[in-house]
């Protein structure tokens, strides 16, 4: 595998291959002192963010590190994009300075795919991209940390069921989740008020729901999503007010409550408590959302070994 751009990029064992070593990583790591494995010295990749991010930004660095690849960080507001310089020449600058792989961030779907074609026309020769969630369209090492997470809590995914909950419309995590826990085998529902389901999603290989504590009964695991403001328009209206989104989508204590003991709530982050998400339930035992960010850092391990240096020696 040369880039990570879609969950289309995998196929079942390969993305299985992918969470077995991530879960190798993390326990072979827990035991030791120094978190520091020599798998990618001397390699360099580089992040290239063009939108804002805590978590994925620094944990694929520290992923990088921990393999001890050199990792140079980069984001738009502090390269010479904001100059002018286009996505495909600061592309290019990257790899004449050695990049052997770029994680990329952008706010347009598709930008990563594009820089594959630019970059490593081939498929071979050239960095290899790594889609670190561009626009609406995927977040793939997103789906591969809340798809280790689930597994950790159900062993696996045949016959379960994960309900992602809120803007599905604007969001790349519901896009790659529904795409790899489908292939994974678990039943995906959809649940969001109809303004925010993209048009279409009938044909998704997905169930949509309108009624959040008819699917909690039974779920596995919730994924709450943010309502992604900053996809909207200005005067742009999906709901009326935050109190009524809270009170029909929202995550309750009692909610919580109607889930099996053994479900998990997931968030991807950052979490607007209150809203999508109950101060109470965000902080309690069945919430997964620091396990997730944990798991973000060995899945990203595990996506730096795969594609830089194919094979899963580490
Ligand atoms: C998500 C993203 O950026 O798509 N966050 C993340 O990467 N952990 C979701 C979000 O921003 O709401």
């Amino acid at each position: 595998m040369k880039h990570l751009v879609s969950i289309n990029d995998l196929d079942k064992d390969s993305a299985i291959a992918l969470l077995d070593l991530a879960d190798e990583l993390k326990s072979s790591l827990l035991e030791r002192e120094i978190r520091k494995l020599p798998t990618l010295r001397g390699r360099t990749v580089f992040t290239v963010f063009y939108e804002n991010s805590t978590r994925t930004r620094c944990s694929f660095e520290t992923a990088g590190k921990w393999l001890s690849a050199d990792v140079v960080n980069i984001s738009a507001g502090s390269s010479s994009v904001e100059k002018g310089e286009s996505l495909q020449d600061t592309g290019q600058t990257l790899t004449a300075i050695g990049a052997e792989a770029l994680i990329v961030r952008h706010p347009n779907s598709g930008a990563p795919a594009q820089l594959a074609h630019w970059l490593c026309p081939d498929g071979i020769h050239g960095p290899s991209i790594i889609n670190a969630g561009d626009g609406q369209h995927e977040h793939p090492s997103q789906a591969l940390l809340d798809a280790l997470t689930f597994r950790q809590h159900h062993g696996g995914f045949e016959g379960r069921k994960l309900v992602v909950v809120g803007d599905i419309l604007h969001s790349r995590v519901a896009r790659s989740d529904l795409l790899l826990f489908s292939m994974l085998g678990a039943e995906v529902v959809f649940v969001a008020p109809p303004t925010l389901l993209p048009v279409g999603v009938e044909d998704w290989p997905c169930r949509v729901s309108y009624d959040l504590d008819a699917e909690l009964r039974d779920a596995d695991a919730v994924q709450l999503l943010r309502v992604q403001e900053e996809r909207m328009k200005a005067g742009e209206a999906f709901f009326p007010s935050v109190r009524e989104y809270a009170a029909l989508y929202g995550m309750s204590k009692k909610r919580l409550a109607a889930l099996p003991d053994d479900a998990i709530v997931m968030h991807p982050g950052p979490m607007i408590r209150g809203m999508e998400i109950n101060f109470d339930v965000a902080d309690s035992p069945q919430a997964a959302v620091l396990q997730q960010v944990n798991n973000g850092v060995h899945v990203r391990m595990a996506i730096l070994i795969t594609l830089l240096t194919g094979d899963r020696e580490a």
